[in-house]
């Protein structure tokens, strides 16, 4: 069962380049009002282009590290919006670290850089979005990675779906990814905060998941992968907001508290809500 998005109230961070652009561009087209914010000043033009397909639309610049930032953004945008009920904290950072060969200075730098962005941003952007959710409900969606996970999809659980998988009996090795320590502990720390949420939100009819993915091409990909070639296998940003959009249409039933992942080189869908494991509202509070 799907639910209609059409003048929903969604604020989407990160939004003037690479996924957050494509989710928001993916929420407008289906008739969602949408906010977005960058610290990027381009995040206005896209504001501009993205009124072509919804009626309301608010663009602010504003770092999502920042508490006064995004509580301003965040009330700016429930005002102008009528309310919020789906929130997309996008907005992240990557930067490669190295235990081995790194400065202590430089290493205490790269964790408040890393950390301020992608755990504390996600944390600042809901909290301060949930208080106008209560009263609707509605949908949380924290951008992770597919670092932290160990397997293929969809999960070790269950392959069975997934016949043409190549890593179907393949388990990926148990460890993290090699120069990644802060950017992977952050997307841990979001998957934490994206867990209680789902415990404490569930009476609230606020589902709340994390959703990570494989390598995506958008500027911060192609900057990583510098001069190498692009690996076959590479996912459209468009593709996987089409994801997202598709996790938020699950409605007031749908899952919640789940770590969604899709895979470079692996079919570009939805895994299935009904695998093992997988916790929907209806579990945690009954049918709404
Ligand atoms: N592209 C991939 O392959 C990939 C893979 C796994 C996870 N991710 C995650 O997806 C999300 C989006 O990544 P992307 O590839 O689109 O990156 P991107 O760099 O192309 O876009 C990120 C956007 O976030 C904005 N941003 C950065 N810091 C900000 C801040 N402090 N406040 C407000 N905005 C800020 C940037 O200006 C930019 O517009 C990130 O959380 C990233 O960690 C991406």
């Amino acid at each position: 069962m799907s639910t209609s998005l059409f003048q929903r109230k969604a604020l989407i961070t990160g939004a003037a380049n690479g996924l957050g652009y494509a989710i928001a561009k993916s929420l407008a087209q289906t008739g969602t009002f949408v906010s977005i914010c960058d610290k990027d000043s381009q995040v206005i033009d896209v504001g501009e282009e993205l009124r072509q397909w919804t009626d309301v639309v608010y663009a602010e610049v504003a770092d999502v590290s920042q508490p006064m930032q995004v509580k301003s953004f965040v009330d700016n945008a429930a005002a102008t919006m009528g309310g919020i009920d789906i929130v997309i904290s996008n907005a992240g950072i990557v930067r490669p670290t190295r235990p081995t060969k790194d400065s202590y200075e430089r290493a205490v730098q790269d964790f408040d850089d890393v950390i301020n962005v992608n755990l504390r941003g996600v944390y600042l952007t809901g909290r301060a979005a949930i208080p106008h959710m209560l009263a609707t409900g509605g949908d949380i969606v924290n951008i992770t990675t597919d670092h932290i996970h160990t397997c293929g999809w969809p999960e070790l659980l269950d392959h069975t779906h997934a016949q043409e998988c190549p890593w179907k009996d393949v388990q990926r090795p148990p460890v993290g990814s090699k120069n990644f320590d802060i950017y992977d502990s952050s997307k841990w720390g979001i998957k934490g905060i994206t867990n209680a949420w789902a415990r404490d939100l569930a009476p609230h009819k606020i589902r709340v998941n994390s959703f990570g993915m494989g390598a995506t091409i958008t500027p911060m990909f192609l900057a990583v992968l510098g001069d190498r070639p692009l690996p076959s296998g590479t996912m459209q940003a468009d593709d996987v907001a089409g994801l997202i959009v598709e996790l938020i249409a699950e409605g007031p039933n749908g899952r919640t508290g789940d770590d969604v992942q899709v895979w470079a080189g692996h079919p570009t869908v939805l895994p299935p809500i009904g695998l093992e494991g997988r916790l929907t509202m209806i579990d945690l509070v009954g049918s709404n």
